[in-house]
């Protein structure tokens, strides 16, 4: 990736660089040597963002330490987790005084997470959809009808709730004419109605697993 980055000529702080901690490399000193072959195997300085992938079951607080140290010695310009659930944020939250920056979750029209959202507002912060666009499951006919109306794909249709939710969003595509459709979201809005639509789709229904249930 660090050859890609300087073949591309784009100068290194217009680009946003996340990556995540491999479950096995969970524990503070495994954490800060996974991070330091990371960096090497990238050839970057820094990293824009690092997550923790899953909670697993017990050592996503040491995890944490090491993530504070990385970033205070300026290796990482933020950090945050994926996949934690309120009591793992509650349990974050008792041991240190660092709010995660992002939740990179599963989030989509069937699994809303709506009690999670709220509670990561109040925080500080900031959700990240993974599977924003359920893996490409996009035929239900309440997108589908909603893409007729605004004269949008379903995908954009998606991908517009999120942003209106305050939601970051990652979907995901090989292909580049796929790329352009999920990034042309910005010239429409959903009305508030629409939105409500949409939210009532919830059916907590997970394409991956449940992070109370991965665990390691
Ligand atoms: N933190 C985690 O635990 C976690 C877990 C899973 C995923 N993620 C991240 O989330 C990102 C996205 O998740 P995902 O890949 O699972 O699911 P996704 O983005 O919801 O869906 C990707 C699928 O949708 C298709 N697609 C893309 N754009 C489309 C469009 N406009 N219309 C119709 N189909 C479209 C893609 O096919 P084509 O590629 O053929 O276009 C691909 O099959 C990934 O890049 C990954 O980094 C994180």
């Amino acid at each position: 990736m660090g050859t890609a980055i300087k073949q591309s000529g784009i100068p290194r702080d217009k680009l946003f660089i996340t990556t995540k901690l491999a479950n096995k490399d969970q524990g503070y000193e495994s954490t800060l040597r996974a991070f330091e072959d990371s960096r090497l195997k990238l050839d970057l300085e820094y990293f824009d963002l690092y997550l923790i992938h899953w909670p697993g079951k017990d050592k996503f607080k040491e995890t944490w330490r090491a993530f504070e140290k990385l970033q205070k010695d300026g290796y990482i310009r933020a950090i945050g987790v994926s996949n934690f659930k309120i009591h793992h944020l509650e349990s974050l939250k008792q041991d240190s005084d660092t709010v995660p920056a992002v939740n990179q979750v599963e989030f989509h029209p069937l699994l809303n997470q709506q009690e999670l959202l709220q509670y990561c507002k109040r925080e500080g912060i900031q959700l990240e959809a993974w599977s924003p666009i359920m893996k490409g499951n996009l035929d239900l006919p309440q997108i589908i009808e909603l893409a007729a109306k605004y004269g949008k794909t379903p995908a954009q249709i998606v991908l517009r709730w999120d942003l209106q939710h305050g939601v970051v969003t990652i979907p995901k595509s090989v292909r580049q004419e796929r790329i352009q459709e999920n990034a042309n979201i910005f010239d429409f809005t959903l009305s508030e109605e629409d939105m409500k639509k949409i939210d009532q789709m919830n059916q907590d229904h997970r394409f991956g697993p449940d992070p109370d249930v991965f665990l390691f």
